[in-house]
């Protein structure tokens, strides 16, 4: 089971590929996640990404394809993967292809108001990059992580001026997989709008009919 999730920042992408990933037993790939894990270590990856992911541009499609294909090829992907964040270019699904197979993309769609409640109000965990919102879905414990109780922060690149830059990167870089995947016949639409228990019931309704479990 390969899939791919896409769609601007904000539409809960990172949220909803963790619950699938649960529930169908494999992991969640998300390119952002493992660049902000190289930024902590301050790898040579991650001195180089930080400087492109703090002005809300994209890190360089070789840094990223090379990075994908390294981690798709551990053990944990036999069963398959969902990929949050890539690809993110024409040049990224390209060299998807002769990296892996995919076999569904889901494009989730969501309003310019519901991205901008979601991110305005989103906490990540520092350590195992959990994902919470202070409204829509609280940890239990004020600004600690249900999962491995680090401490939650606030993502540099969630500013209101970097978030606009990350939707027109989004609208310029992007969007053009839309129609790169529906002619592959490959994509679907999923409203992403509603709350998390309820978006992930019928993603996963989605995902049994287009991957006939
Ligand atoms: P990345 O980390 O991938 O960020 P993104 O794609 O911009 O998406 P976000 O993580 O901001 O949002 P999301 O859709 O995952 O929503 P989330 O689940 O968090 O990338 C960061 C940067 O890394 C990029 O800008 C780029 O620089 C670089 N990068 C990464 N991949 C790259 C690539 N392939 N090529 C080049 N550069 C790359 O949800 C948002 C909030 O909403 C949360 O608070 C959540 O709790 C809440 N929420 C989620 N679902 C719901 C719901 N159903 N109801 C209510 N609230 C919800």
């Amino acid at each position: 089971m390969r899939m791919i999730f896409l769609g601007p920042p904000g539409v809960g992408k990172g949220t909803h590929a963790q619950e699938a990933g649960e529930h169908y037993g494999i992991p969640k790939i998300s390119t952002g996640d493992i660049l902000r894990e190289e930024i902590k270590n301050d790898s040579e990856l991650g001195k180089k990404a930080q400087e492109y992911m703090n002005a809300g541009g994209l890190v360089p499609d070789d840094l990223i394809i090379e990075t994908l294909k390294s981690r798709i090829s551990r053990d944990d992907c036999i069963e398959g993967f969902i990929l949050d964040g890539f690809p993110r270019t024409l040049e990224q699904a390209e060299a998807l292809e002769s990296i892996s197979e995919i076999e569904l993309v889901v494009n989730f769609n969501l309003s310019y108001g519901g991205i901008m409640q979601r991110l305005g109000g989103r906490l990540t965990c520092r350590k195992c990059e959990a994902i919470y919102h202070v409204k829509n879905n609280p940890p239990k414990r004020e600004g600690l992580c249900d999962l491995c109780s680090s401490e939650l922060y606030v993502r540099e690149d969630q500013k209101p001026e970097v978030i606009e830059t990350r939707l027109k990167t989004y609208e310029r870089e992007t969007k053009p997989l839309i129609d790169y995947y529906r002619k592959k016949n490959l994509l679907v639409d999923f409203n992403a709008e509603g709350e998390v228990k309820d978006v992930s019931e019928r993603l996963i309704k989605l995902i049994d009919k287009n991957l006939n479990q």
